[in-house]
């Protein structure tokens, strides 16, 4: 199946230099992927999330990526990933 939305988590570690790994990336995952499961989201309900390298904005992080409409988010709270996940739930994917 094509999904609708397809989320990449930053969730890369640096050993040197700020990083999406110690800026809460898997709080962030996790927020995502429970909210998807309540919802309905996840697998067949057309919405995806998956952990992902670098995206280069290590500084910024967490980073995370929608395809295919190709937006960038910095995403800091789980508030802010649960908000992410109602807004595409309610926008058609490309
Ligand atoms: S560590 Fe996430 S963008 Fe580099």
């Amino acid at each position: 199946m094509r999904y609708q939305h397809h989320l990449f988590i930053c969730t890369n570690e640096r050993d040197n230099g700020p990083c999406c790994a110690t800026r809460g990336a898997f709080d962030v995952l996790k927020a995502m992927k429970h909210a998807l499961r309540e919802r309905g989201l996840d697998h067949d309900g057309g919405i995806m999330a998956n952990k992902s390298g670098c995206f280069g904005l290590c500084e910024q992080g967490p980073n995370v990526v929608v395809y295919p409409r190709g937006s960038w988010h910095q995403i800091h709270t789980t508030e802010q990933a649960i908000a992410l996940i109602d807004e595409l739930a309610s926008t058609p994917g490309g």
